[in-house]
């Protein structure tokens, strides 16, 4: 990995971080992403590119600054996520729509980003955040597990399509981990409102989503982990699914 440009999305806090962490010790040259930096902001010792997936632009100026500064992009972590919990019903197309203009809109428009570099190297490395909830449908994380069930579809199909130029895409279904994304998990507005009908069952799930969920996490430390999460596995293999302790 030593000399390699990696860039990664969501860079600013938990399994984003823990990544640009983890590669700056293995000598990996990273650039991590935020909507709230300037280009070239140190934070944590990570060097920040503004980027908003949901704003085409936004990707295609990171990655040219990133081109721009090292002439190269070997790797692209597409890890920026957001979560969301209602049940399918209340959750509205609005609400839906922008947890897939972040998980799979914004992830594919990221891949397009780069392709065309990495093929100009014939060579690179796809790695897309997905989630172990991308394997089943679970009570009020439907739109999520589908969010995450498209990004493992898409990526199935890119290896396929990209390994003639040498680009490699995997993906990594991790499980629970002690993160930022309890505080920014969107909410169905009508599922906590008293015209749900799924209100008594919602309330009491979305407590244990959003309270004891994160207590019970202790254990899944993203940072106390990123030996096997990143190291171990990943390096195993590039078109297998990694699913991670939940
Ligand atoms: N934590 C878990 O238990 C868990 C489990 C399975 C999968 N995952 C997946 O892991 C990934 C990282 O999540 P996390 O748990 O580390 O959450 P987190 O701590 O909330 O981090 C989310 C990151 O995504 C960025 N982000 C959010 N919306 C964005 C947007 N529109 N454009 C650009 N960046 C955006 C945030 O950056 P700024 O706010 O600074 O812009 C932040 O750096 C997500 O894809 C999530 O679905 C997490």
């Amino acid at each position: 990995m030593e000399g390699k440009v990696v860039l990664v999305t969501g860079g600013s806090s938990g399994i984003g971080l823990s990544i640009c962490k983890y590669l700056l010790t293995k000598g990996c040259k990273v650039f991590g992403t935020s909507r709230k930096v300037k280009n070239g902001e140190i934070q944590k010792d990570i060097t920040m590119v503004r980027m908003d997936v949901s704003d085409r632009e936004s990707i295609k100026n990171a990655v040219d600054y990133v081109v721009q500064s090292t002439n190269r992009l070997d790797v692209l972590v597409n890890n920026a996520g957001l979560g969301m919990a209602g049940s399918i019903e209340d959750s509205s197309t609005e609400e839906i729509e922008e947890i897939f203009k972040t998980n799979v809109f914004g992830l594919l428009d990221c891949c397009r980003a780069v392709i065309p570099q990495m093929r100009k190297q014939h060579s690179g490395q796809i790695i897309n955040i997905s989630s172990i909830a991308g394997e089943f449908g679970l009570p009020f994380r439907g739109v999520y597990s589908a969010s995450k069930s498209a990004v493992d579809r898409f990526s199935e199909t890119l290896r396929m399509e990209l390994a003639q130029w040498n680009i490699h895409v995997s993906i990594m279904q991790p499980g629970d981990f002690k993160t930022n994304i309890n505080q920014t998990r969107r909410v169905a507005a009508k599922g906590l409102s008293d015209e749900s009908q799924y209100r008594e069952v919602f309330r009491k799930e979305y407590k244990v989503i959003s309270i004891f969920a994160p207590i019970l996490r202790t254990t899944n430390n993203c940072n106390d982990n990123k030996q096997n999460l990143y190291d171990d596995k990943a390096r195993r293999g590039r078109s297998e699914q990694y699913r991670e302790n939940h």
